[in-house]
């Protein structure tokens, strides 16, 4: 994403990796350690001299170095960041500007070969293919899959509902990547007692279309997909089980079930649930300081003369930042019954 982000080429994704539960050996190179060890270390990864070389040059076409870091490699204290080339973008800049000697790039300390990485398409393709070999570097008891390269055909967001005025409600969306304007999209969902639907379930046609916004690498792959939003209005006592969705291409070609292999997408407890509708997470200004709260609405089953509820919550917070701009953000959780509900 950051490489595809700076106007640099696409990397092919394997699937895959193990989360490490230590560290692992301190294994980035550092600018005083002489080129036999760079190249032992290197080679150690699988990566040839000339590999070597290239690697250096595609990841040090972003970013720079650090004065705090390094005030030996960036000795005016003045200077933040010393930048490897004179463009903030994934490009060749690094390469001339090293060949030709007007390099500001601070680990630079004498001629070289680089020459084939002057040309964008051959930088392009390099730097792709070595990334791509340096992220799939694993250990050998883990398996990676083949690169995922094409986004999958249907995508089913995860359901949301809401409790109001005596009815469950359901938010979903299936993504079809498709963008046949005559294509329509059903909804279907069985009940909890089995008798209030019909025998082929419950069903709701979609609420009109949206466009997919992809990330720069859907934008780069040239796809295009639609999303169908569903709100289904589902009887509170008889609830729901599972649903799935019928796609109709309206041409003549026969409907497409989506529905989790057979298994439908189960609804596995309809008992307690947040309200997201009702819910929202602000965060408040004073100051240049944000805090971040948190006002949680959770929906409990039954008929609440007798029933009590506590809510844990998990907030992923900003420690150890070093933007001074945001604090620990923090939740405050208001417990209050809904009057009419
Ligand atoms: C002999 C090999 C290498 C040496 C000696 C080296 C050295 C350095 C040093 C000293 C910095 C500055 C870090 C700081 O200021 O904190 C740096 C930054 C960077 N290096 Fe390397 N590097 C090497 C290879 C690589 C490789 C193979 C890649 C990626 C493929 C890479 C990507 C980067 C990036 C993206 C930055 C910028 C970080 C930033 O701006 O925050 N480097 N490198």
């Amino acid at each position: 994403m950051a490489v595809a982000g700076c106007g640099g080429p696409f990397i092919p994704f394997s699937a895959g990796r193990v989360d490490a539960t230590e560290a692992g050996p301190p294994t980035v190179p550092e600018p005083q350690q002489d080129l036999a060890s760079h190249t032992e270390s290197f080679h150690h990864q699988g990566f040839t001299p000339t590999e070597m070389i290239a690697l250096i040059v595609c990841g040090h076409t972003l970013g720079g170095v650090r004065q705090v870091d390094f005030p030996l490699v960036v000795t005016d204290s003045a200077t933040v960041l010393q930048t490897f080339d004179m463009t903030p973008a994934f490009d060749t800049a690094v390469v001339p500007e090293y060949l030709q000697n007007t390099a500001q790039n601070p680990l630079v300390v004498g001629p070289n070969v680089t020459t084939s990485l002057l040309s964008p398409a051959n930088f392009n393709q390099t730097c792709s293919s070595l990334f791509e070999r340096m992220l799939n570097t694993i250990p050998s008891n883990v398996n990676l899959t083949n690169p995922i390269t094409e986004p999958f055909n249907y995508v089913v967001a995860d359901p949301q509902f809401a409790y109001r005025d005596g009815s469950l409600s359901m938010a979903t969306a299936l993504r079809v990547m498709n963008d046949n304007p005559s294509c329509t999209v059903t909804l279907q969902w069985t009940d909890q007692q089995g008798s209030f639907c019909p025998p082929n379930g419950c069903s709701q046609q979609s609420n009109g279309t949206q466009n997919v916004l992809f990330t720069i690498i859907g934008k780069m792959q040239g796809v295009t997909a639609l999303r169908y939003p569903f709100n289904a209005t589902i009887n509170a006592t008889s609830s729901i089980s599972k649903f799935w969705f019928e796609v109709n291409e309206n041409d003549g070609s026969e409907l497409i079930v989506i529905d989790n292999g057979g298994a439908g997408f189960v609804i596995e407890q309809d008992s307690v649930f947040i309200d997201v509708g009702r819910s929202a997470i602000f965060s408040v200004e004073s100051g240049g300081i944000f805090d971040e709260f948190v006002n949680l609405v959770v929906a409990v089953q039954g008929d609440g003369a007798s029933t009590s509820a506590s809510v844990t919550s998990f907030i992923p917070t900003l420690l150890n930042t070093t933007n001074p701009s945001f604090t620990d953000p923090f939740s405050t959780l208001m417990m209050r019954r809904l009057p009419s509900d």
